[in-house]
């Protein structure tokens, strides 16, 4: 039986290439986001593979309800959906940031709550999978002009670090297969989301490159923080551990 993916926000960006790569292999992809048209042109590309579950994720009732329409076993669960508005907190409108929290945070977190007993019941029959929820770079170290998307994202890796060491302590206790609980962290790519950004993007990749890097550490790698590229890691990680003096010395210029 192929492998069978729930990606969400699989329309376009990342998640879209995400699942392009698993309807290349052929892997069975049911794909969710808002945008019907580009969910019929995916299913239209791979009518055997691709199932669409069209969805908003800040509805969690439309979140339950895809869940429910789900095979068993899942191989994985993938969240990508997302969104961004470049500006510093002393200009952002309240509406905007309201948005970014109820899709980047609140609404991974629905679907977290919508999949779990999914996941363990099939984790109790000895099916384990993963459980991959998209982050960023950015949720490493704080940095001005990002707010308060890189807020959420770090919300997020609080989330994560806490929701694997559950899952491994619930398989470890219950003898059940695990639910391996992962974070995507890119750094720039060209996708729809950074098209806003009127700065030069360092180390940018393209989408097909970020999915193949997400594939190679899901499938390849332990690795729970699926972090890159590795240029752009090691310019946050620098960032994040540098004593504060110079962090806000060299912050207060960008
Ligand atoms: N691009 C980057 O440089 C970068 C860097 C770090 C992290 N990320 C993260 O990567 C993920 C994908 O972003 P991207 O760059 O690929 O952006 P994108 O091209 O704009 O894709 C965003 C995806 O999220 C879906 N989405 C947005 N709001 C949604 C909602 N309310 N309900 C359901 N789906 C929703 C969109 O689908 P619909 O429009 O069809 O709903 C689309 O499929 C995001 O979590 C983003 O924060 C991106």
């Amino acid at each position: 039986m192929p492998k069978a993916h729930w990606i969400i926000g699989a329309t376009h960006g990342i998640g879209r290439a995400v699942a392009e790569a698993a309807l290349q292999r052929g892997e069975t992809v049911y794909a969710s986001g808002r945008d019907t048209l580009a969910l019929a042109t995916l299913t239209a590309a791979y009518p055997k593979l691709c199932h669409a579950l069209a969805l908003d994720i800040t509805d969690q009732d439309a979140v339950i309800l895809a869940a429910s329409k789900l095979p068993s076993p899942l191989a994985s669960v993938q969240v990508y959906a997302g969104t961004y508005t470049p500006t510093a907190v002393a200009d952002a409108v309240w509406a905007d940031t309201l948005k970014t929290i109820a899709v980047n945070l609140t609404g991974l977190l629905g679907v977290v709550h919508a999949v779990l007993p999914l996941l363990r019941a099939q984790a109790g029959q000895g099916q384990g999978s993963q459980l991959v929820l998209c982050g960023s770079v950015a949720g490493l170290v704080g940095l001005p002009k990002g707010q308060p998307y890189s807020a959420t994202k770090a919300a997020l890796l609080n989330f994560c670090q806490s929701l694997r060491a559950e899952e491994l302590a619930h398989a470890a206790r219950s003898h059940a297969a695990l639910i391996d609980v992962r974070v995507i962290n890119p750094g720039f790519v060209k996708t729809r989301l950074t098209a806003k950004n009127t700065f030069e993007m360092p180390f940018l990749l393209e989408p097909e490159a970020a999915a193949a890097a997400i594939w190679r550490g899901l499938n390849h790698t332990n690795r729970w923080m699926i972090n890159f590229p590795l240029p752009m890691v090691l310019l946050m990680q620098a960032l994040a551990r540098m004593p504060a003096w110079l962090y806000f010395t060299l912050a207060r210029r960008m």
